[in-house]
């Protein structure tokens, strides 16, 4: 094997995250975690039961269908059209995927050429860069700044190269909370129209707006041809290991996306395939519920790190909440989030690992708030030790 590096040197500094360290250190101290966006209860329980009902009744035990079960697409198709006014073929513009994390993986590895440049919001959820990186391509910057992280649209224009071949955007973006608005949804679409440029977005957090809405990006003019628009149950219906995710677009987007992920999972989770089918049709009510939970506990959490001494970054969405800890006298957020377990008993996320340049979101510190009431409270509560 002589000396060359066993790791393909595409994935070569993709190795370990900072989120095995931190939960190894929150296992160690007894530590509450608030590093990792997974809730601490699950999510309804007849969507729970219909997995059962599944599982007993042989549907999805066998591979299903490449691209999900019908009723699995059918429900993604009444989904898009009750929210969003879309309309998709369920046949021919919807796919199935093994969670979002899949369908980012074969969109880059369908859509991308070594050498291409893809763009995207920087700090990155974690995978961005790794599927970037396993397609060959390059991934640029687009910094999101303290306080407001709003995308500067100037600095994207002047980013785009000949070699620029997708937008990778993320709204509501994990880990600031940032929403796009109408104005700047509308700018995004007018630059990628401009340029000829293929956009995919990763709209996990689509039901989890506090301060203004959700615009998926493929309903703006110019767009359907040109849109991969991901999503998951993951994070809408607090099962984040079942892994269903789905893309829709036009279906030459979908066969293209679909080419790449039949060779990586081919097929997933089959009866939780059936199971989604299900929560996806609840009543508006689940919908508003869920997120109204959220906004609770995003301001039960936001109080308590202010109170603790944190500069608190208000998320619009999301269950994370970005703060800046040079306040409390911290002039690094990795130096503090390893000590945090130990000074406190509560493990959170510096913001510099999302970023190619750590310089940007060195001060940035990220906790999750999808835990129960008593979970944010005592973390709360520890968390004012700091101060002290
Ligand atoms: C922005 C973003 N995209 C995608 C995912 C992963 O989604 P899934 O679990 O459906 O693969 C996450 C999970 O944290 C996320 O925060």
């Amino acid at each position: 094997m002589g000396d060359r590096p066993l790791l393909n040197r595409r994935l070569a500094g993709h190795g370990s995250t900072i989120f095995a360290e931190m939960s190894a250190l929150a296992v160690k101290t007894g530590a509450i975690n608030l590093g990792q966006g997974f809730p601490d209860t699950d999510g309804p329980e007849e969507v729970r039961e219909a997995a059962v009902r599944a599982l007993r009744d042989g549907r999805g035990n066998q591979y299903p269908p490449g691209p999900g079960v019908p009723e699995l697409r059918a429900a993604i198709a009444a989904h898009q059209q009750r929210f969003y006014g879309l309309d998709f073929d369920p046949d021919s513009e919807i796919l199935v995927t093994a969670g979002a994390t899949e369908a980012i993986a074969a969109s880059m590895l369908a859509l991308l050429e070594p050498g291409d440049e893809v763009i995207a919001f920087e700090p990155f959820y974690d995978s961005y860069a790794a599927s970037i990186a396993m397609a060959g391509a390059t991934r640029v910057p687009l910094t999101l700044r303290a306080p407001d992280f709003r995308p500067d649209l100037d600095r994207l224009r002047d980013a785009i190269t000949p070699r620029t071949r997708l937008l990778l955007l993320n709204s509501p973006h994990n880990p600031t909370g940032m929403v796009l608005t109408r104005e700047e949804a509308l700018a995004l679409a007018e630059i990628a129209v401009a340029h000829d440029l293929l956009v995919v977005t990763d709209e996990v957090y689509e039901h989890l707006v506090f301060e203004g809405e959700h615009i998926p990006l493929i309903s703006l003019p110019g767009m359907r041809e040109r849109t991969v628009s991901i999503s998951s149950a993951g994070k809408t219906f607090s099962f984040t290991g079942w892994k269903v995710g789905w893309v829709t677009a036009c279906p030459a987007l979908v066969a293209a996306v679909r080419t790449a992920k039949q060779y990586l999972t081919f097929v997933s989770a089959g009866p939780f395939q059936y199971a989604v089918a299900e929560a996806l049709a609840l009543p508006d009510s689940y919908f508003t519920g869920f997120r109204e939970d959220l906004r609770g506990k995003r301001d039960l959490l936001a109080a308590g790190l202010a109170r603790a001494g944190f500069a608190v970054h208000r998320p619009q969405g999301t269950y994370f909440i970005t703060t800046d800890v040079s306040p409390l006298g911290e002039k690094d957020g990795v130096a503090f989030c390893l000590a945090l377990p130990e000074r406190c008993g509560v493990v959170a996320v510096p913001n510099s690992v999302f970023h190619d340049d750590p310089e940007a979101g060195r001060t940035q510190v990220r906790f999750a708030f999808c835990k129960r009431h008593e979970t944010l409270t005592d973390a709360a509560e520890r968390l004012a030790g700091l101060g002290r």
